[in-house]
C-alpha cells in the first residue's frame, strides 16, 4: 500500500518540491476565484478527514447579514473533496494540482444535498471525515482506474452550534481509466471529452483573440475562429494569457508560418494531399484558398462530429473527415482503408498543435507511419517545444505559468526537443526548415526560442 500524506504540511511540502506551487489555500484560490472573492480558506487535511472556514463577511453574507446558503455549499462541495483527494496517494487532483502523466484524477460533483438548520452568523467552520473501515476500499478502487462514486457528508459549525450538514456525492477517476473508451462517441467519458476539447478550445481562443483586434492591426483573417472558440475557448485563451502574455503571439506566428509553407507548397504541384493529425478547431481550409488540396482532416470521432456542427462538409467534397486514436490506431493504416486517399500524390503532413502530448512510443508510431506514406516531394509540417520547456527548466516565468496552467488543466506537455535533428535522423528525413516562434514576429525574446516550427523532407 502506497504511503499516504498524513497531515497539510506533508501535503504542502510535496507540492511545493514537486511543482512549486503557491499554498494550497491560494493555490485554490487560483483555480477557482470565486472561493478567493469570499476568502475561503483551508485549515486542516489529514488522511481521510478535511477542515475549512468561510469566514462571514460582506463578500460571503445575505441581506439578512448571515452566510448565504448558496456559498456554504460551495464551501461543503470544496471541504468533501479535499477529504477525499486525501484518500489518494500523491495523486494530483486536475484542476487544482498540476498533472504531470495519466495517473492524476478528475474529481467532480455528482449530486448534493444541503439542510441548513440554523442561521449562520459567525465564520463557518467545514468539516469533512471519510469513515476510515472505506479508506483502502475507495484507494485501491481508485489505483485500478476504475470510476469511484461516493458520498462524503461535510458538518458545518459555528463555534460549536451546527448550522447545517451537505452530502455530496463526488466521483472519481483517472486520465487511464478516462480515456478507455475515447474512440467511440457513445462511450467516451464525458470528462474526458470535455479535456480533450479544452486544449482545441484554448487554440482556438487565442485565434480568436486576434479576430477581436481592430481590422488593421489583426496579422492574419479567421472569420470561422470567434463562432468556433465562443465563451469558453475565448475565456481560456484570456485565463492563460494572464500567466503568459506571449501565448496569442506564438499561436499567431505558428498560424502565419504553416499558412505560408502549405500555400507555397500548393503552387509547387498540380495535386497533393494534405493530412492533417489532429485538426480539432483548425479552419484553415475553410479560409486559405488552395483548391488542388485534398484534405484528410484526422481525430477522434467526437472531435470530428464537433467539426460537423459548424462546417458544412457538403459543400466542400475535398475534405474528408478520417476517425482515429492515435494512441491506439496507426495513420498509414487508417488512411490507406480510405477510398478517397492516393498514396501516389506528393504529400503535405501537418501536426500541428500535437507532438507535445505524446509518448514516445506513440511519437515513434506516428513518425513512422508518416515516413512510410512520405514519397519525394512530399513534406511534414509540425510545430514543437524544447525538452527543457516540458522538463519546466527554463528559468522563466511565464513559461512557468504555461506549464501550470497546461498541467492543471490535465494537458501536461510530455514532449519536446532540444536538437530537432536527433529525430530527424532517426526517421530519415531532411530539415528543410526550423526557427522559433519569435523569429516570424521579429522577437528576439528567450521565450520565443522555447517553441519551434520545423519542415521536413524526405531525403
Ligand atoms: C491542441 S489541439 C490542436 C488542434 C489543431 N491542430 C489546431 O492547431 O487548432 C490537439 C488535437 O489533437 C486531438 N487529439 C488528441 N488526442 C488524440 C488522439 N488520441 N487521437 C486523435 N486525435 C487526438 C484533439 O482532439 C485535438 O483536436
Amino acid at each position: 500500500m502506497p504511503f499516504f500524506l498524513h497531515s497539510i504540511d506533508a501535503w504542502e511540502q510535496d507540492r511545493q518540491q514537486r511543482f512549486n506551487l503557491p499554498a494550497l489555500t491560494k493555490s485554490f484560490h487560483e483555480s477557482v476565484p470565486a472561493l478567493g472573492f469570499i476568502d475561503w480558506n483551508i485549515t486542516a487535511v489529514e488522511r481521510g478527514y478535511a477542515e475549512t472556514r468561510l469566514p462571514l463577511n460582506t463578500s460571503s453574507s445575505n441581506q439578512y447579514i448571515t452566510h448565504q446558503g448558496p456559498l456554504m455549499l460551495l464551501a461543503a462541495e470544496y471541504t468533501g473533496g479535499l477529504a477525499l483527494a486525501s484518500l489518494f496517494h500523491k495523486v494530483p487532483i486536475i484542476g487544482f494540482w498540476p498533472a504531470v502523466d495519466n495517473n492524476a484524477g478528475y474529481m467532480w460533483g455528482a449530486k448534493s444535498t444541503i439542510k441548513w438548520l440554523s442561521p449562520s452568523c459567525n465564520n463557518l467552520t467545514c468539516k469533512a471525515h471519510i469513515d476510515p473501515g472505506k479508506w483502502v476500499q475507495l484507494a485501491k478502487r481508485f489505483a485500478s482506474s476504475n470510476k469511484l462514486v461516493t458520498t462524503v457528508t461535510i458538518k458545518m459549525y459555528n463555534d460549536q452550534k451546527l448550522v447545517a450538514t451537505a452530502d455530496f456525492t463526488y466521483w472519481v477517476q483517472d486520465l487511464n481509466g478516462l480515456k478507455r473508451h475515447a474512440f467511440d462517441p457513445d462511450k467516451i467519458d464525458l470528462l474526458y471529452l470535455h479535456k480533450t476539447q479544452t486544449t482545441a478550445k484554448l487554440i482556438v481562443g487565442l485565434r480568436a483573440m486576434e479576430q477581436e483586434k481592430p481590422a488593421g492591426q489583426r496579422r492574419f483573417e479567421d472569420p470561422y475562429a470567434i463562432m468556433l472558440a465562443g465563451k469558453h475557448g475565448i475565456t481560456l485563451a484570456r485565463r492563460f494569457s494572464i500567466a503568459t502574455p506571449q501565448l496569442q503571439n506564438m499561436i499567431v506566428a505558428r498560424t502565419l508560418h504553416l499558412d505560408k509553407a502549405l500555400t507555397a507548397f500548393s503552387k509547387t504541384v498540380p495535386e497533393f494531399n494534405v493530412i492533417n493529425i489532429g485538426a480539432g478547431y483548425d479552419s484553415r481550409f475553410w479560409r486559405l484558398e488552395i483548391d488542388n488540396a485534398t484534405v484528410f482532416d484526422l481525430d477522434l470521432p467526437v472531435m470530428l462530429n464537433e467539426r460537423k456542427h459548424f462546417f458544412d462538409f457538403s459543400r466542400r467534397p475535398n475534405i474528408h473527415n478520417i476517425d482515429i486514436d492515435l494512441e491506439c490506431h496507426h495513420i498509414d493504416r487508417v488512411l490507406q482503408e480510405s477510398d478517397s486517399y492516393n498514396q501516389g500524390l506528393p504529400t503535405f503532413f501537418i501536426w500541428e498543435g500535437g507532438s507535445m502530448y505524446f509518448e514516445n512510443d506513440k511519437i515513434d508510431h506516428i513518425f513512422s507511419a508518416i515516413r512510410a506514406l512520405m514519397l519525394p516531394g512530399s513534406c511534414f509540417w509540425m510545430d514543437y517545444v524544447t525538452e527543457d520547456l516540458v522538463n519546466s527548466a527554463t528559468g522563466i516565468e511565464e513559461i512557468e505559468g504555461f506549464i501550470t496552467n497546461i498541467r492543471r488543466m490535465g494537458e501536461p506537455f510530455i514532449n519536446g526537443y532540444n536538437d530537432i535533428a536527433v529525430i530527424s535522423e532517426h526517421y530519415g528525413l531532411e530539415i528543410q526548415e526550423t526557427l522559433h516562434s519569435g523569429a516570424l514576429l521579429s522577437r528576439q525574446e528567450e521565450i520565443y526560442k522555447q517553441y519551434k516550427f520545423c519542415i521536413f523532407q524526405a531525403k
